[in-house]
């Protein structure tokens, strides 16, 4: 599904722009926690005890790769963009053989089935009508006995700029280790999914969320503004599309500073699968 159009969210171009702005590191918000780790870990160890098992990540998550490393898989990064798929690596702490495939994640050839395929916030980067094709091609990437490893934000409470600024409150009072803009990134893009659909996340903060900020945090965020539709559906929404192709065998929330309940690793097993 090429999207012509060069300020789209499916332009690989768009991407490289805000990792380079960020310095080729993912904000700290949208890592996967220590817990998340765990439960990735547990499968991917599990997976990786069968012969010959393949594992596919949706992006170019660096904690995956090395995962897939450490336990002898061959991670498949599939990602539009080979720069950021580069760039990850300085962020690995393992070295091995990896595969990489260029191509849009909604256009993967099914010819190969994997094991496992993994997520983690990749889905947030489709349009809201992509999201249920997308549940339905890795449901068909999977091999009958295979998971998918979703990280994904399911919002299961309405957003409002007061949940806005209640967190800028307790940043200022707590001060976490991450930046401000990165401590309510997944605030932001809940509050955008819920209230501000049409605007992209900048034009939120431009137009709604810096009246709510100093003069040197607004001079702190600006810099680190995405011009993104990140978009997350409700957590009904959501397990309504997965249900069309998968039975869910686990959820673990994420927890800590940047984390606002609505974040989940789903363990899915596919209902339709390799070919179906
Ligand atoms: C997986 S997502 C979200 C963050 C991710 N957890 C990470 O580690 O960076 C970001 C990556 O997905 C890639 N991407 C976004 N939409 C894509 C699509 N439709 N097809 C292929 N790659 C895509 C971007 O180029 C970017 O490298």
């Amino acid at each position: 599904m090429p999207n012509p159009d060069p300020m789209s969210d499916q332009n690989p171009a768009i991407h490289e722009k805000q990792y380079a702005s960020n310095k080729w590191k993912p904000p700290v918000s949208i890592r996967p926690t220590r817990e998340l780790l765990e439960v990735y870990d547990r499968w991917i160890a599990r997976t990786a005890e069968r012969r010959g098992a393949r594992m596919l990540i949706l992006g170019s998550t660096p904690e995956l790769r090395d995962l897939a490393l450490a336990h002898g898989l061959v991670p498949v990064s599939c990602d539009h963009s080979p720069v950021i798929w580069e760039s990850m690596k300085a962020l690995m702490t393992q070295r091995g053989p990896e595969e990489f495939l260029q191509v849009n994640w909604l256009e993967i050839p099914e010819a190969h089935p994997y094991d496992l395929v993994a997520g983690d916030g990749s889905l947030v980067m489709l349009r809201p009508d992509q999201i249920e094709p997308m549940l339905l091609k890795i449901a068909k990437l999977l091999a009958p006995t295979g998971a998918a490893l979703l990280k994904v934000g399911v919002r299961s409470r309405p957003f409002a700029p007061k949940d806005f600024t209640d967190a800028v409150a307790e940043y200022r009072r707590t001060r976490p280790p991450m930046s401000l803009h990165e401590y309510v990134l997944i605030l932001v893009t809940e509050l955008r999914s819920d209230r501000y659909v049409d605007w992209t996340l900048r034009e939120l903060w431009e137009r709604v969320l810096f009246a709510h900020l100093t003069p040197e945090e607004i001079a702190e965020v600006r810099p680190c503004l995405l011009d993104a539709r990140f978009y997350t559906p409700t957590k009904a929404d959501f397990e309504r599309m997965a249900a069309g192709c998968f039975t869910v065998e686990q959820v673990v929330e994420a927890k800590g500073p940047g984390q606002w309940g609505t974040t989940h690793l789903y363990v899915l097993r596919p209902v339709i699968a390799a070919g179906g």
